[in-house]
């Protein structure tokens, strides 16, 4: 036995600790270190009982995902577990931190759990494209029930020990030292006599079941539009209550080795891994001290205020948020009660936890009560003199080491930053719309920003369960400079033969929750409208720009704002409709521009909108904006609804491959000029039979 697992025995009791940092991840070692500790201690006599433990920050973090796609060694998980429940002798699971994917198949077959007040146990195999493959599937239902079971599964959320408690998972949460309290648990289940209790041989409680897989079959239809791993996670659930368990696990373990196979499966394994090395930033190493986040101040009241207070209220920090208009605050806290109580009412939120948070919110017109704050993030609008005003301001009215950020979407992080006494505590965060429920954090470094404010706004991300990544400055950064490149194609693609909705399917059909134009409608076209008008002023080219999107602003349809855009919105409705009035619009635009329309077909849109994006990405990895692809990914998963299944546009490109991708942008180019001229670095990885995957770092 390796030392990944130790051994050791306290009277009658053998202690089993899973000891593979950092997160006890249950590789091949593990897996046979448990196998021989149990068969170590089911062969002494003198042992009556087992503790399951682990050491370090978590009970255990699941299987090791590095070995998927592997040949499989060793004993497998599946197979270690079931030895364990078949144990004849009680084995009792002591969490501690987390213990979630095979880490909480572990314990449900164990025959008893007990947590500290740290434990919390969740199946995120989802989140990875996959299913539970070691018996959740079959074990979760039979011990809390097939709704709740359902919902950890498919949300892959985790769940802490209260509610663990609540729910049955744990059978008790101890208090002070977890060794100790599990031996004392078990030395009870000795003395009471009590053997082995196998969560496969509880009854399953099918009452209403038909109801709620019905529920989750819709709801995951519309969440997870095209991803299997839910649909086969249902079905398992499904076989749980029909068939015998033993079967039931087979065809678990059967969808499991499928879905470990299938590419939606690989490209969420990558985002797993590439949301861990974001946090990877090579001048800012690993032990970067970072600046203590107690307090925080938000400046602007608006939509995005708003998202940002909420998010950081969510990471437990309390947060003033200051508005120079008492009206305009009153109007947004008003706006911040709203959004709560629809979580509240919606069931995504108790009561209490809304109070909770709500009471972290407080609101000011006054820069003096945010002078203490640790971070303080401006929100207001998009505007290089207001931004440079107020950063001038806090810059004198903040205390010492207080982070000054900016949640600009494209601005010169630089020329804010110097608006300041002290650029180096001046950083980007930008957050995406509704900021509360958004994943991704933008976060943007300046020429001068210190590298601790860099690693304290990185762990900030993470504590308040966003996305972070780190990417340096340039017009629009990663996201909007690739959403540009994207959009302006699909506004070209217009003026030479297609329409929104078409352009709108293509895309909506690729994975994206909405295609460019209905996407526009949602955000608001003026917006769009002004920053367009300010580029010309200041940056003017000679590239080409599409008329179409500043005509209909000119008509007054700003979106679903007003119930017009690119489409009609019905009052009340969100839905859009194809109107004829745009469609004689393009018409006529194409006239005016001499341009002969033509038919376009489906993946002509498909490679015209992706590619130069893609293209666009490749640029950004070449000047270095972003760090490496992966991060490109994240940006584009997380704020733009990137489907999860394709990994992200960089993924995407090596799974068509760098050489088509290049090839077709090649064709683009000869056809459509300057604007589509393939990037430098895109070329250099098809000519060498390169992937974006041979650049990561
Ligand atoms: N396998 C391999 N490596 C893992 C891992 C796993 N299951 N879980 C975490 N790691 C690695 C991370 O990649 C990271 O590596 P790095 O330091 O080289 O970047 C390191 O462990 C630390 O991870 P975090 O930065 O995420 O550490 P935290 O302390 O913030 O969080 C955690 C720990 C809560 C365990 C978090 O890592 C987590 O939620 N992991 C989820 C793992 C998961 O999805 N498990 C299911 C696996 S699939 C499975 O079990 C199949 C089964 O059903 C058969």
């Amino acid at each position: 036995m390796g030392d990944v697992v130790e051994y050791e025995t306290h009277g009658a009791i053998a202690v089993i600790a899973l000891n593979n940092p950092p997160v006890n991840a249950l590789g091949v070692a593990v897996r046979q270190g448990i196998h021989d500790a149990i068969l170590r201690a089911t062969s002494d006599p003198t042992v009556k009982a087992v503790v399951l433990t682990g050491r370090g920050r978590c009970f255990c973090g699941g299987a090791d995902i590095r070995e998927f796609g592997k040949p499989r060694q060793g004993p497998s998980l599946s197979d270690v577990i079931n030895m364990i429940e078949a144990c004849e002798i009680p084995v009792v699971a002591a969490i501690h931190g987390t213990a979630v994917g095979g880490g909480c198949e572990l314990p449900l077959g164990c025959h008893y759990r007990v947590g500290d007040s740290s434990a919390k146990f969740g199946l995120p195999e989802i989140k990875l494209g996959l299913l539970p493959g070691a018996g959740g599937t079959q074990r979760l239902p039979r011990l809390i029930g097939v709704a709740p079971a359902l919902d950890i599964m498919l949300s892959g959320e985790y769940v802490g020990a209260m509610r663990a408690r609540e729910m049955g998972f744990l059978d008790q949460v101890t208090e002070g030292d977890l060794v100790r309290g599990a031996l004392e648990y078990t030395n009870e289940l000795i003395a009471e006599d009590k053997g082995p209790r196998r969560t496969r041989d509880m009854k399953l409680d099918d009452s209403g079941a038909e109801k709620v897989l019905a529920a989750a079959r819709a709801k995951a239809a519309r969440r997870s539009r095209g991803l299997v791993a839910p649909q086969r996670c249902i079905e398992a659930i499904e076989h749980a209550l029909k068939i015998p368990v033993e079967e039931g696990m087979q065809l678990e373990r059967k969808y499991f080795d499928e879905l470990v196979q299938s590419d939606q499966s690989k490209a969420q394994r990558h985002l797993f891994f590439a949301e861990r090395l974001a946090h990877k930033i090579p001048d800012v190493p690993a032990d970067t001290p970072v600046r203590e986040i107690r307090t925080a101040a938000v400046i602007g009241c608006g939509t995005m205020g708003r998202g940002i207070a909420m998010s950081l209220a969510y990471g437990n920090v309390p947060v003033t948020v200051l508005d120079m208009n008492a009206e305009a605050l009153e109007k947004g806290l008003a706006g911040i009660n709203r959004t709560y109580a629809g979580s509240v009412s919606r069931g995504s939120l108790s009561e209490s936890e809304m109070e909770e948070r709500r009471g972290l919110i407080s609101g000011t017109t006054e820069y003096s009560d945010i002078a203490k704050a640790d971070i303080v993030i401006e929100a207001v609008f998009e505007e290089m003199d207001l931004k440079k005003k107020i950063f001038a301001t806090i810059g004198e009215v903040c205390k010492p080491g207080a982070i000054l950020a900016t949640n600009t979407s494209s601005l010169d992080v630089n020329e804010i930053a110097a608006a300041t006494d002290r650029p180096d505590d001046v950083i980007g965060t930008h957050f995406f719309s509704p900021a509360n429920v958004m994943k991704l954090m933008e976060n943007v470094r300046g020429e001068k920003t210190a590298p601790d404010v860099i690693a304290t706004v990185m762990k900030l991300s993470k504590d308040i369960n966003k996305v972070g990544v780190m990417v340096g400055v340039c017009d629009g950064f990663v996201g909007n400079r690739m959403l540009y490149a994207y959009k302006s194609q699909a506004e070209f693609l217009l003026e030479e033969g297609a329409l929104p909705h078409q352009v709108d399917k293509v895309i909506y059909d690729f994975g994206f929750p909405m295609g460019p134009f209905a996407m526009g409608d949602l955000a608001g076209l003026d917006v769009g409208y002004l920053v367009r008008q300010h580029r010309r002023k200041t940056k003017p080219s000679n590239d080409r720009e599409s008329i179409v999107a500043d005509r209909i602003v000119e008509m007054d349809r700003h979106g679903q704002k007003n119930g017009k855009g690119w489409y009609l919105y019905e009052e009340g409705s969100r839905k859009p409709i194809p109107d004829p009035e745009i469609e004689q619009l393009i018409l006529q635009v194409s006239e005016q521009l001499g341009i002969v329309r033509r038919e376009i077909g489906d993946q002509e849109i498909l490679e015209r909108c992706m590619y130069p994006l893609i293209n666009e990405g490749a640029k950004i990895l070449a000047e270095g904006i972003a760090l490496r692809p992966s991060d490109i990914d994240l940006v584009w998963i997380f704020g733009y609804g990137f489907p999860v299944g394709k990994g992200g546009p960089m993924f995407h490109a090596d799974h068509v491959g760098t050489d088509k991708v290049y090839d077709t942008m090649k064709v683009l180019y000869d056809k459509h000029g300057e604007m589509l001229r393939p990037a430098p670095l895109l070329e250099e990885l098809a000519k060498s039979g390169r992937s974006f995957a041979d650049l990561q770092s």
